[in-house]
């Protein structure tokens, strides 16, 4: 198939690009590499051999830009990763976060209508569960009750999609909530790379690791879970993004799809992990509790199983090796 992938060349789009150029198919990235780097490119094409990947600059708010990158290019499905994803930053910027993630959204489906591209992947995200009522989470668990405007604008893009298939059964569309997200490339020339100081678990351990950060906080041990950490179900990257290829495939109607393992771990499992299998050290303290953290979340994920025949396979112990391996490989980034 011909694909645009919005967003490629960050970190879940970077490894889905991948896997569909090596699944044959042809692509095409629009990225206005507001957190991202043009390397991501190369690196792609060193892992790949494949040198047929077109790039874009540019922003998906620009609606006349992207009518004409459409009516030249002819594509036959959309994979939607571009947007702004950091939870803390969104509580001070609002407005950007709407306007980039629900506006920018907003025009991009406007331009698939108009050019009659009505097959769509959108990265949708386990924060629209919101604080959970249990564990395991399944698809038909009550959205909403986010607690910052980034979980809001993927609350409001769920429901625009299924708005708008209500009024034009004409389109696929796949939500997939993905749950944490982590590793890299086991190759350790394309991975996670954020900028500053990294607000998500994984990083953090890595930079750690390599000193360039002195001590992991631990934020809180006296939430109801085994130990007291908060428990999460990491995916690594790689799986996710072979759960993209697999929604395409099947891609019939309006289908949301939780994409996790269906495993919980707490902070101190993961900071085990990492030092078991890398033989590393990680120096950290407990901390108070985060503002807005959950004690426990972690996927149902049989649905994903049984209609798309779709299933992590990669441990826990691949997840900190390939996350450490992409670290130590490139300290700083891209
Ligand atoms: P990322 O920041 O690495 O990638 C997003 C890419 O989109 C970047 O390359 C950025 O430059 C680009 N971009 C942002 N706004 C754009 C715009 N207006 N026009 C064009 N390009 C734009 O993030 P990621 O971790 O790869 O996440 C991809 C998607 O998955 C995001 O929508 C994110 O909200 C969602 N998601 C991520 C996680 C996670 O933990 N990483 C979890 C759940 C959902
Ligand atoms: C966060 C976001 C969520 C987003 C997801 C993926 C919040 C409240 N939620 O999820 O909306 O979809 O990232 O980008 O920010 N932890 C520490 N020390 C740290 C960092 C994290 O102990 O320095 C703990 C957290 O308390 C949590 C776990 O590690 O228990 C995972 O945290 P993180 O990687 O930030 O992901 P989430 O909070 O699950």
């Amino acid at each position: 198939m011909n694909i645009l992938v919005t967003g490629g060349c960050g970190y879940i789009g970077s490894h889905t690009v991948l896997a569909l150029l090596e699944a044959g198919h042809k692509v095409t990235i629009i990225d206005n590499l507001c957190n991202s780097s043009r390397e991501v490119l190369e690196r792609i094409k060193n892992i790949t051999g494949i040198n047929e990947l077109t790039f874009v600059e540019m922003d998906i708010r620009d609606a006349d830009g992207l009518e004409i990158v459409f009516n030249h290019y002819k594509f036959d499905a959309v994979m939607h990763f571009a947007g702004l994803k950091s939870v803390g930053e969104s509580t001070k910027k609002p407005l950007e976060y709407y306007d980039n993630n629900v506006g920018g959204t907003a025009i991009l489906l406007n331009v698939m209508k108009h050019a009659n591209v009505k097959t769509l992947v959108f990265s949708s995200s386990a924060t629209v569960y919101g604080d959970p009522i249990s564990v395991p989470i399944s698809e038909t668990a009550p959205t909403g009750g986010t607690t910052n405007p980034y979980g809001t604008t993927k609350l409001m893009i769920e429901q625009m999609l299924s708005d708008l298939y209500a009024s034009d059964q004409s389109w696929n569309i796949a939500r997939l909530r993905y749950f944490n997200p982590v590793g890299a490339h086991e190759s350790g020339l394309i991975g996670e790379d954020p900028g500053g100081i990294p607000n998500n678990l994984m990083p953090y351990i890595t930079q750690v690791a390599s000193g360039k950060l002195d001590e992991l906080s631990v934020y809180g041990d006296d939430y109801d879970t085994a130990d007291g950490s908060g428990v999460r179900d990491y995916i690594h990257v790689v799986d996710l993004a072979a759960g993209h290829l697999k929604a395409l495939d099947k891609l019939e109607g309006l289908a949301t799809y939780n994409l996790g393992t269906g495993k919980g771990y707490s902070v101190l499992d993961v900071i085990k992990a990492f030092e078991d299998v890398n033989d590393i050290k990680i120096s950290y303290k407990i901390a108070p509790r985060r503002e807005g953290d959950i004690a426990s979340c972690y996927a149902d994920p049989t649905l994903a199983e049984s209609e798309l025949g779709w299933k992590a396979n990669k441990d826990i112990n691949q997840m900190v090796r390939d996350a450490w391996n992409w670290q130590s490989k490139n300290p700083t980034g891209y």
